[in-house]
């Protein structure tokens, strides 16, 4: 059944840095729920040890997946081999993307042809650009679609280093790749499938677009604005304490890992399935200074001002209640 539209709703301009990056609401804008966007990291993915050159990662061992492997298919079924497996537990595959113009344009035949052909997807897969509010550190995001199989997003972002020991964000993925090979086939997060290096005319490395899986539902977000004039508060606190649970599972799987920007923006509820999913996880592992269950306590209390402090309270309470109860 569709909702009722909620009224339109000013979200001031905020800014809160942390050790997990700065939690923002977006720049004073008319939207139409209080949508708390969140952008996340400002500087994340740091390395100990040596500095690596910006841009380096264009040169990653050997393909996980071949050409001909269709991403169309459902993850499970692409790397359905024991062979495969075992190669994916080595390495996050990445490959070049030449462009025609410096910028990543995937309305440009030859990068289309190339993307496609390099994911395995029918020439006839449609792209569309994200509308709206698209994040606060990616340099795009569009999604492709094709009948009968999974949605993918394209997440296009930088490619160099703030810093000589700050990994970016491609180069974090493939780190985590190394590290918890079990992600790949982890239905809670949203992990790539795959890494382009886009390189202009020059050769020069512009970008890098990552690859994953398009997951359903919407972000946590505009889930609670919509509950929240829809005055269906019991219902958010379950799902609160749902995402807290699915937090601390997360934590067990890999070692107490941090998701590292875990706030409403990268959280998707699918209210059809109630099916809870983390993307935005490249700056998971990151030492920060703050763990996920202070970031998305934090993210909740900036959003006293618009539900008021009795519902972030509660909510509060909701969510380290599963956490607790799910922890080990
Ligand atoms: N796997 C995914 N499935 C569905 N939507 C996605 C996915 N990844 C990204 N998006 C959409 O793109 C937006 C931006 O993605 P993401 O949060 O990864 O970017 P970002 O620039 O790191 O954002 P921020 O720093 O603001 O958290 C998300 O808010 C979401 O709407
Ligand atoms: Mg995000």
């Amino acid at each position: 059944m569709a909702t009722p539209p909620c009224p339109p709703t000013i979200v001031p301009t905020m800014s809160v840095s942390s050790g997990q990056g700065a939690i923002r609401t977006s720049q004073a804008t008319i939207t139409s729920a209080p949508v708390a966007s969140m952008p996340g990291r400002e500087a994340s993915q740091h390395e100990a040890g040596s500095p690596v050159s910006p841009c380096r990662q264009s040169s990653r061992p050997g393909p996980v997946m071949s050409s001909q492997s269709a991403l169309g298919l459902p993850r499970q079924v692409s790397i359905a081999t024991k062979t495969a497996t075992a190669v994916i537990a080595q390495a996050l595959e990445v490959v070049e993307l030449h462009m025609a113009f410096d910028r990543f344009n995937p309305a440009s035949p030859l990068v289309r042809q190339q993307l496609l052909g390099k994911l395995g997807l029918p020439t006839n897969a449609a792209i569309n650009e994200m509308q709206g509010f698209k994040g606060g550190l990616n340099e795009g995001i569009w999604f492709i679609s094709m009948s009968g199989a999974m949605d993918l997003v394209l997440k296009l972002v930088r490619c160099n280093r703030i810093a000589n020991n700050v990994l970016t964000e491609a180069e974090n993925f493939t780190k985590i790749a190394r590290q918890h090979s079990s992600m790949y086939t982890d239905p809670v997060v949203a992990f790539p499938l795959k890494i382009f290096s886009c390189l202009d005319r020059a050769g020069n490395k512009r970008n890098d677009l990552i690859v994953m899986p398009k997951v359903r539902g919407e972000r946590l977000a505009e889930w609670i604005a919509r509950k929240f004039y829809n005055k269906q508060v019991p219902l958010m606190m379950q799902v609160f304490e749902r995402v807290g649970g699915k937090l601390a599972e997360f934590h067990s799987r890999y070692g107490n890992a941090q998701h590292g920007d875990f706030q409403p923006s990268n959280i998707f509820y699918d209210e059809e399935r109630g099916d809870i999913r983390f993307i935005d996880i490249g700056g998971m592992d990151v030492p920060t200074t703050e763990t996920d269950v202070q970031h998305f306590v934090r993210s909740l209390e900036l959003l006293a001002e618009t539900y008021g402090k009795q519902l972030v309270h509660q909510g509060r309470r909701s969510f380290e209640q599963g956490y607790r109860s799910k922890s080990s």
